[in-house]
This record gives structure tokens, C-alpha cells and sequence, in this order.
């Protein structure tokens, strides 16, 4: 079994994933408008209380969809506190998945994983399964704290990626963030 030396983010500390301060350094809107458009199929892996999931929603527009993923049911139920009632709760699924497995099978336009890989145990496992359900001319997007995931961490991340049949596409520059853009080979 694969061993992975950071846990996974204690519910505990969900608020500060959606403190105003993050919305400055990192507004979500700009991070994804480059990449989400009206009609997508966007999976949001390790979505917690969904800085981004709201965002690619709205982005994604009245025909797109977003599927919403965590391993931890709490996350989830915060999530869809935020998005009861609103016209927002239709295009957002909510997904409990286990360890090491997506628990999607529909193709998808763009898959974020967004401080989350750091987090995966066997990432090899995962960017295999993340392959399986990308749209030929779909974007992989992988984002990781620099506070929490150093460069050569981030390296070894992109290389895995590399031998599971990904290439970088993009590297784009997000403040306090290690950011790629990845798509499959030949896409
Ligand atoms: C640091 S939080 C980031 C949340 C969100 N992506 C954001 O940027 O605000 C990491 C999230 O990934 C989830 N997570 C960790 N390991 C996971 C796994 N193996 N499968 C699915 N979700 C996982 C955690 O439950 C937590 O909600």
C-alpha cells in the first residue's frame, strides 16, 4: 500500500478554505475562466466546502454540470448548505468517493484537483483513473499549496502524471499555488 506522509484535511479546519483573504490571493473566478465554459462536464476532486465548485458552476452555466467530489461526507454537506435553494444546486452532484477511487464513470471537460493529490495515497492510481474518464480534449488541472507541497514534491507529482500518459499543456501562475495544466497524449 502506498504510504503518504500528509493527512487529509481535518473538517475542522474546512472555513479556512473559504476565507475572503483566499478569494483575493486566489479568485477562483479567474483561476478557472480560462478553462470552463458554458455547457462543460466539470469534475471537481476534493471539492470541501467548494471554493471552486460554486465558481465552476457558474461558469459552467444552466447546460454545464459539476460533480462534486470529497472524501469526506462532512465536506460534502457544507457544500450543499451553501448551494440549498439556489439555481446552482442543479448543475452541482455531490459524490462521496473512497480512498483511492473517483467513483465517476461519465466523461468529463475538466478535471480539477485543486490542494488535493498531496493528499491521494497512491497518485499513480489516481492519474491512471483520472486518464480513464478525461474527454480526449479535455484539461487536467492540478494545483497544490506551496506551503504544504515543495517544488520536487510537485516534480514528482508532474512526472507520475507524465508516465500515466499526461502532458503539460499549461503552467499557469497562481499566487502561493504550484499550478499545471495537464491533457492527455496527443490531445
Ligand atoms: C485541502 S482540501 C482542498 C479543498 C478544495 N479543493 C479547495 O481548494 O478549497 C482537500 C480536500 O480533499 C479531500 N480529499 C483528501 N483525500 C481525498 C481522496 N483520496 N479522495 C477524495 N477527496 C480527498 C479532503 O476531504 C478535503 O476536502
Amino acid at each position: 500500500m502506498a504510504i503518504n506522509k500528509h493527512e487529509v484535511f481535518s473538517i475542522k479546519k474546512a472555513r479556512r478554505l473559504t476565507r475572503w483573504v483566499r478569494r483575493i490571493l486566489q479568485n477562483p473566478n479567474k483561476i478557472l475562466r480560462p478553462y470552463v465554459r458554458s455547457g462543460m462536464n466539470v469534475l471537481d476532486f476534493g471539492c470541501g466546502p467548494g471554493f471552486f465548485t460554486i465558481e465552476a458552476a457558474k461558469l459552467a452555466g444552466e447546460e454545464g454540470r459539476v460533480i462534486a467530489v470529497d472524501l469526506q461526507q462532512g465536506m460534502l454537506d457544507l457544500l450543499a448548505d451553501k448551494i440549498k435553494g439556489s439555481e446552482l444546486e442543479k448543475r452541482i452532484i455531490l459524490r462521496k468517493c473512497e480512498d483511492n477511487k473517483i467513483g465517476v464513470t461519465e466523461g468529463v471537460d475538466v478535471f480539477l484537483a485543486i490542494h488535493v493529490v498531496h493528499e491521494v495515497p497512491d497518485k499513480a492510481l489516481f492519474f491512471m483513473a483520472v486518464k480513464n474518464i478525461l474527454k480526449p480534449k479535455g484539461i487536467f488541472y492540478v494545483s497544490e499549496p506551496k506551503g504544504r507541497v515543495d517544488k520536487a514534491e510537485f516534480e514528482e507529482m508532474i512526472m507520475i502524471a507524465k508516465k500515466n500518459g499526461f502532458k503539460i499543456k499549461d503552467q499557469p501562475k497562481i499566487y502561493l499555488d504550484r499550478a499545471i495544466v495537464l491533457s492527455h497524449d496527443g490531445a
